[in-house]
């Protein structure tokens, strides 16, 4: 059953971890004791990022990089094994989004979501690997529905997530051996965010989204923190290679909840 001492002291890197949803798990694994890294493009919101984790009474490690950019990437996971001995969790979260048809978007634009969503991932999924603590580390990525959900004026996204669970499933397969645990959550539809700000950004889209959602309510941030650190627990050290989504039953619903975003 859970331990509730079990993250005390443990070492948490998130890339993308200074706003929304992967600031969101950052905070849980905070509030559990963890020592928590956060990784992003803009200094400002990392400063935020890392007050806000402070006054959890966390230790924090704030990182300015871009996960395009492999060295930056390295160098924080680096700092961060080097501070706190290694890495236990890590979870990987940094992403790109825009509403576009495919037949008008340029292809800097495809590949810019590309390079953060699905290049980004291997680059932290790679760059953390020799600072993962074996046996026991757990591997988060945030995926999204688009991964399996065709979704009109999302091509880039629905390609690049897709390529996401792809890696998780993999990844589980070549790092279970070594006693790494690689595991998917698929948010649906949560408050508050950018993500669905830029989803849906109007009153009528938002009803919509909720008219089909199984549990009718948007989540919130901590729907899908609880369950970042639940799958990094104990309760699940058989867990691995799982796509789970933490949606209200979007996925029940099919095409109709993301279809026709904006
Ligand atoms: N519609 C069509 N194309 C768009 C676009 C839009 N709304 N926004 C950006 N693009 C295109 C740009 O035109 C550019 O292509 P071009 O060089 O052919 O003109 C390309 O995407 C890159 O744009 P740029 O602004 O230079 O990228 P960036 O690296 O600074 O930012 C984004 C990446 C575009 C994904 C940006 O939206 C971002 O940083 N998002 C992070 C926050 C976010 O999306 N949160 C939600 C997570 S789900
Ligand atoms: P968000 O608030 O925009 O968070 C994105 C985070 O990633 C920010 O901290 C951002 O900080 C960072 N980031 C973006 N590009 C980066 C880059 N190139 N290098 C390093 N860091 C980068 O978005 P969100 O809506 O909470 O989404 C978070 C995750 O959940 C994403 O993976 C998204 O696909 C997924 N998701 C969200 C929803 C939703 O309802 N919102 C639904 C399904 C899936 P900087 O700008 O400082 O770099």
């Amino acid at each position: 059953m859970l331990d509730k001492s079990e993250f005390i002291g443990k070492a948490v890197f998130v890339a993308g971890g200074t706003s929304g949803i992967n600031l969101g798990i950052a905070q849980a694994f905070a509030t559990a004791g963890a020592r928590v890294a956060v990784f992003s493009r803009s200094p400002e919101r990392g400063d935020g990022a890392v007050a806000s984790l402070r006054t959890l009474g966390a230790e924090v490690l704030g990182f300015v990089g871009d996960v395009r950019d492999m060295a930056s990437v390295q160098e924080a996971m680096a700092a961060t094994a080097e501070a706190w001995g290694g890495i236990d969790v890590l979870c990987s979260g940094a992403a790109g989004n825009f509403v576009a048809p495919a037949a008008m978007m340029s292809p800097n634009g495809f590949k810019s979501v590309m390079d953060i969503d699905l290049l980004g991932s291997f680059h932290v999924l790679r760059a953390a690997y020799p600072f993962l603590t074996k046996p026991g580390a757990s591997i988060i990525n945030i995926s999204a529905p688009q991964a399996s959900i065709a979704t009109p004026l999302q091509a880039h996204v629905c390609a690049a997530k897709a390529g996401v669970d792809m890696l998780t499933r993999v990844l589980a397969m070549e790092w279970g051996p070594e006693g790494i645990r690689v595991n998917s959550i698929v948010p649906g539809p949560i408050d508050g965010t950018e993500g669905m700000a830029r989803l849906t950004p109007t009153r009528e889209s938002r009803e919509a989204v909720i008219r089909n959602l199984p549990l009718r309510r948007y989540g919130d941030l901590t729907s899908v923190a609880k369950v970042a650190v639940m799958l990094s627990s104990s309760i699940c050290d058989y867990v691995t290679g799982v796509v789970l989504p933490v949606d209200g039953g979007a996925s029940l619903a099919g095409p109709g909840l993301f279809g026709s975003p904006a």
